[in-house]
């Protein structure tokens, strides 16, 4: 996997500038090998990969998709992609999304562009340490089936934080009632 993650990530095509994926060290594959499903050939050899990561509640972002040269344009990248999203149904969740730019490509599959900033924060963890990030980001947002992704409120001060850290922000809250019960994360009301 890391292999052929890595070639992909390396690769410049006529398409694409820069590499096709993000790269992914042993460390991360291993932290996060069960997060995959593989397509191996006869001598149990990968040729594909795709994985699902679990990011918030009810999200998942379908990441790490490759097919070797050999095996593409087969089928397997749907396959995998279909693997991917029949276990996101048995784990429960409810939008799946992808950061790609490979949109032909998703869209045949289900997928729907979305808005960016939709998205909660935290999946721009990976972004961040991307040459491309805000300056050559060649990337669209898609979630299978046009699914919306819960929408989070970013408080202005951590809700059990000092009563003079909120003075001193005067409480800047966005508008509507907020959820403060401690033990989900404060949804916006209509995606409650
Ligand atoms: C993208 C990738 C996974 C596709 O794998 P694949 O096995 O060749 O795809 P499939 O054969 O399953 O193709 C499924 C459908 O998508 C189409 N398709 C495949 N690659 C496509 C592309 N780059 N753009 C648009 N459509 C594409 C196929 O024609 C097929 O359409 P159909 O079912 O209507 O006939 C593979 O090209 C790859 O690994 N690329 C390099 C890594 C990469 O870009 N990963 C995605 C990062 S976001």
């Amino acid at each position: 996997m890391r292999a052929l993650i890595n070639y992909m990530a390396s690769r410049t095509d006529s398409d694409f500038k820069h590499g096709h994926m993000l790269p992914r060290s042993l460390t991360e594959l291993f932290e996060h090998i069960r997060d995959y499903t593989v397509l191996v050939d006869d001598d149990d050899k990968v040729q594909g990969c795709c994985a699902l990561q679990s990011t918030w509640d009810g999200l998942a972002e379908l990441k790490a998709l490759a097919v070797s040269d050999q095996c593409q344009g087969q089928g397997f990248g749907r396959k995998l992609v279909e693997a991917v999203l029949s276990e996101s149904g048995e784990l429960g969740v409810e939008c799946v999304f992808t950061l790609t730019n490979k949109m032909d490509f998703f869209t045949r599959l289900g997928f729907v562009p979305v808005d960016m900033r939709e998205l909660p924060q935290r999946v721009w963890n990976e972004c961040t340490s991307c040459p491309k990030f805000m300056v050559a980001c060649d990337e669209v947002a898609m979630t299978y089936q046009g699914k919306r992704p819960k929408q989070t409120y970013i408080p202005a001060v951590g809700i059990n934080a000092p009563a003079a850290a909120h003075a001193a922000l005067k409480r800047q809250q966005p508008p509507g009632p907020m959820n403060t019960d401690g033990l989900t994360p404060p949804f916006a009301p209509d995606a409650a």
